[in-house]
């Protein structure tokens, strides 16, 4: 039988259990359905910080000058103004919910990352400040009663009728089936789609599903070549690729090459804290220039008390991997990190697709532009979180969802295999990694939207076309893309085009187009 509740909250990471708790504070049923436990997301494994105003000598414009620039003319000036100035009011009721943030005589640090003017990132614990969000946020979840957080509950499908989002499908975790649950506006939070590449520093649930989910049922979807990358992920046979933050750069680390040398003078005046794009290419450029698939952090100037204390979690995960991060060059290469682009949105995370609602990774909302400035993103899931719910309420405050509900179709794939075929997922992200990656050209992104054509002309179950789905959507709009800007590098078309400082625009079954930027 077929559930209904007011609101249906997709994904539990900050912009998903921010906009649980606004939209709860209306008074209405919210149902949060979440892919794995509550607290596995994105924001789990944030480590550097949130850039916030705070200091005395920084402020608003600084902070949205040091955005723009990063964002390399894609920005949306209203939506960086909106991120800057609210972003103060969100953390300062983050830090009143009871989230800790590290002080030092009972005032907040304030930690220096790359393309900052200004130190303005607080953390937690050293380097776990996205699990302090995660455990602040569900904790002040709990106390709203009208919230219901379902685990391991993977949607798979949005349920549109009348040309407006009434529901999802999703696959009940009781049950073992599909089942649908109707409701008067769907808020979509399922954050990045890191898992597209080979090499990433996302974990499993970050495979894009929410970008896929949407394109489906019509909505508008926004400058999706644009995928950062890290630059220094450990780089080990056989381990993950365990971020090792950009604050460590930021307290003086230096990248080496394999003969010893700091190599990034030679690329950027700005060296290791150059914007992340300049950082990875740099890197990719150096491995090649001496044949190898790695450089090195090199954090062997700090005293191994300090580097303990400001970073346990890496200094322990290294510890685990044999290495002394006080004592040892740490072997880094990039890997895919964040989604610039996403599901379309105005500034209360309205989709164009009526009934449907958006925030965080997940989105476009013109924030970060062609490149992300790092410890945004943490703040944008804060305060579009906040924003997407109090729009979804108000908006649709006077609807019954009785009204809504309708008979959905039956999937139209006979294929019901659960989550995402292993062979259909190892092949897209070698595809992604090769060929849509760091560097691209005409040649590399044809070939890869080939091999996507082929794999999506199998008989796939819905996870695995809407991950191969998503895989076209970056290929194409990197395609369509003929310049270099912010986190997308085409080697055929080296230079920044006035012609191209617009969005990319795909929505389902119409041609790639473009837009102004707002
Ligand atoms: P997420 O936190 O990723 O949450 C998405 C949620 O959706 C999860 O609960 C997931 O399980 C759920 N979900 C996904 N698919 C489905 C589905 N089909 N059905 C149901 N549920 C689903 N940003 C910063 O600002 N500062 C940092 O220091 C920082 N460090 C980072 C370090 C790492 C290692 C990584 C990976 C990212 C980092 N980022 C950082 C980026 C930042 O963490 C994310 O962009 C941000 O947390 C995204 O939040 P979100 O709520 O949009 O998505
Ligand atoms: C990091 O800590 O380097 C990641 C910060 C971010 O992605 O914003």
């Amino acid at each position: 039988m077929a559930l209904e509740t007011d609101f249906i909250v997709i994904g539990s990471g900050v912009a998903g259990l921010r906009a649980s708790i606004e939209l709860a504070s209306s008074g209405a049923r919210v149902s949060v359905l979440t892919k794995d436990k509550a607290s596995e997301s994105n924001t789990e494994y944030a480590q550097g910080g949130v850039a916030v105003v705070l200091a005395e000598d920084d402020n608003a414009e600084l902070h949205e000058g040091d955005t723009l620039i990063a964002g390399a003319g894609l920005c949306d000036e209203k939506a960086v103004e909106t991120l800057v100035t609210e972003g103060t009011k969100y953390i300062r009721e983050l830090i009143d919910w009871g989230t800790e943030f590290d002080r030092e005589g009972g005032n907040l640090l304030m930690g220096q990352e790359a393309a900052h003017s200004r130190r303005r990132i607080l953390h937690a614990h050293g380097d776990s400040t996205g699990a302090e969000f995660v455990r602040s946020l569900i904790a002040r979840a709990g106390l709203e009663k009208t919230i219901l957080l379902t685990p391991f509950a993977n949607t798979e499908s949005l349920l549109v009728h009348n040309g407006r989002c009434v529901g999802v499908r999703f696959l009940d975790p009781i049950l073992r089936a599909p089942r649908e649950i109707f409701a008067k506006a769907v808020v979509m939070c399922t954050g990045g789609a890191g898992q597209l590449y080979q090499h990433t520093t996302n974990p499993p649930v970050a495979t894009g599903d929410g970008m896929a989910m949407a394109y489906f049922a019509g909505a508008e979807m926004a400058d999706m070549e644009f995928v950062q990358f890290h630059p220094t992920a450990l780089s080990l046979e056989n381990a993950p690729r365990f971020l090792l933050t950009e604050a460590m750069r930021g307290e003086g680390g230096q990248l080496k090459n394999k003969y010893g040398e700091r190599f990034m003078p030679r690329y950027d005046e700005r060296m290791e804290l150059a914007p992340r794009d300049i950082v990875s290419r740099s890197i990719v450029a150096e491995m090649r220039r001496t044949g190898t698939r790695e450089v090195y952090l090199d954090m062997t100037s700090m005293s191994e008390d300090f580097l303990k204390h400001r970073f346990p979690k890496i200094y322990d995960t290294c510890k685990l991997f044999g290495l002394n991060i006080a004592t040892d060059l740490l072997p880094v290469s990039p890997a895919s990190h964040y989604c610039m682009g996403g599901i379309r949105t105005d500034l209360w995370g309205r989709s164009s697709l009526p009934g449907l609602y958006a925030a965080g990774e997940v989105t476009c909302t013109g924030v970060h532009g062609a490149n992300r400035l790092a410890s945004n993103s943490l703040l944008e899931g804060l305060v579009f979180g906040a924003r997407a719910g109090k729009a979804a309420a108000e908006d649709n405050s006077g609807l019954q969802v009785s009204d809504l509900k309708f008979q959905p179709p039956i999937p139209g794939s006979k294929n019901r295999e659960p989550g995402i075929s292993t062979a259909v997922k190892k092949r897209i992200k070698r595809v992604m990694w090769e060929r849509v990656g760091i560097i691209r050209d005409r040649e590399s992104l044809r070939r890869a939207l080939k091999e996507f054509d082929q794999i999506s002309s199998a008989n796939l179950s819905t996870s695995s076309r809407n991950f191969v789905t998503l895989a076209k959507l970056v290929a194409t709009a990197a395609l369509w893309r003929e310049e270099s800007r912010g986190g997308h590098y085409r080697t055929d078309f080296p230079e920044q085009r006035d012609e191209f400082r617009i969005h990319s625009l795909q929505q389902f079954d119409q041609p790639i187009t473009g837009y102004s930027v707002g």
